[in-house]
């Protein structure tokens, strides 16, 4: 099967390129790393942050590359308590927290034609779940709101808590799940929480990240083994 991994940054896919032999392709100021693993042929890249980057690297994963699953790995900022740094999470559902045409009556996060939430594909979430199960390792879900702003503000960790009910936050899924769901490839999110987003959030973002991207990736890499 044609499966892509997708990140935001080098250190979100990072660990995919020290484990696999990689070939490189570039396409429209996108690096690609093609790789065999698990009978599975791989197509790995960073989109750079934010939503409209990741939404362009989907896209070219999904029109060129032709894959036939998508899966994101990186990090998030946790907005609810019970979800600590270090700690793995799946998004069972995305929203988009910066979209808003509330002037005109509509619900944030909704613009016409579309809905909402994007929900996440049940049979990758439920091989991620038997993953974790058979590791040994504890991977909980929740849902995830994405938007183009580091959140680092318990005013406004708290709204995007309670407007969405969203449980993490971070600046790409919502988008990735919004280009998979319009081509009909299943996709799967998961995030490794590196923040709690709220006052000074980016003094443990600097300090954890990188490990919590670590967590997440070589969850995926174990992920992969059983699809
Ligand atoms: N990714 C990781 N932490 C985040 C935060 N606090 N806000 C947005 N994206 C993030």
């Amino acid at each position: 099967m044609k499966i892509a991994i997708l990140g935001a940054m080098p250190e979100e896919i990072d660990p995919f390129i020290v484990e696999i032999p990689t070939q490189i392709d570039y396409y429209a100021g996108n690096k690609f790393y093609k790789a065999e693993f698990a009978g599975h042929e791989l197509f790995i890249a960073y989109s750079k942050i934010g939503k409209v980057n990741a939404a362009i690297t989907a896209t070219l994963l999904i029109e060129k590359f032709k894959v036939e699953a998508l899966l994101f790995t990186g990090v998030a900022g946790a907005l609810k308590d019970n979800f600590k740094i270090g700690e793995l999470l799946y998004a069972t559902k995305l929203a988009q927290h910066d979209l808003d045409i509330s002037a005109f009556g509509h619900p944030v996060g909704y613009v016409p034609g579309n809905e909402i939430f994007v929900n996440t594909s049940k049979k990758l979430n439920k091989i991620a779940v038997k993953t974790a199960k058979d590791l040994g390792l504890t991977l909980k879900s929740g849902v995830i709101a994405s938007g183009d702003q580091f959140i680092c503000d318990d005013d406004k960790k708290a709204w995007i808590a309670k407007t969405f009910g969203a449980d993490a936050v971070e600046m790409e899924g919502a988008s990735v799940a919004q280009v998979c769901s319009a081509f009909k490839v299943p996709f799967f999110i998961m995030r490794a929480i590196s923040d709690v987003a709220g006052h000074k959030a980016e003094i443990d973002y600097d300090e954890f990240m990188e490990n919590s991207a670590k967590t997440s990736a070589d969850f995926v890499l174990k992920m992969i083994e059983k699809i």
